[in-house]
């Protein structure tokens, strides 16, 4: 598959690197097909989030996740799953490499600027999460 989902989290709306992040994104060579400013509810993020619903950090994320604004995305490029993790880096920023997206604008494991799919079915079932199929611009 060829299709990822990625959120810029509250943190990095808030920092105000949304165009950054979004010009970062298509310089790489991802193409956006779906876009949208929106703000989480308490009930979406733990729907999102809910295979971390039993780990410790799981109030706090809910929490971070619901402070303000996200931009949610789906993005198209050959291998787009794993492409994109390589762009964005380690969930922790400290870990991240030189160059990816939280090296350069997240705070912190928690506030960590962005998300990004971590299979093709993940990638299916979030950009439905986000979007109604005729908001996906498939060509
Ligand atoms: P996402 O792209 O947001 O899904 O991040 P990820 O796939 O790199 O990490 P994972 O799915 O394991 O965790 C989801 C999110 O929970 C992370 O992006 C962090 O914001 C948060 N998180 C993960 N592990 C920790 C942790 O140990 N402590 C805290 N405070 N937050 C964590
Ligand atoms: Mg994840």
């Amino acid at each position: 598959k060829n299709l990822t989902l990625t959120m810029i989290k509250p943190d990095a709306v808030k920092n105000g690197y949304m165009g950054n992040i979004i010009n970062d994104i298509t310089n790489a060579g991802f193409t956006i097909i779906a876009l949208r400013l929106t703000q989480l509810t308490s009930q979406d993020a733990k729907k999102f989030y809910s295979i971390h619903k039993d780990k410790p950090f799981f109030k706090n994320l809910v929490e971070f996740m619901t402070s303000g604004p996200i931009v949610a995305a789906v993005l198209k490029k050959e291998n787009a799953v794993e492409e994109f993790r390589k762009l964005i880096g380690a969930t922790n920023p400290k870990n991240a490499e030189e160059g990816t997206l939280r090296k350069k604008y997240a705070e912190s494991m928690e506030r960590n600027a962005i998300h990004g799919s971590d299979s093709d079915e993940n990638a299916r079932i979030e950009s439905l999460f986000h979007f109604a199929e005729k908001e996906i611009y498939l060509d």
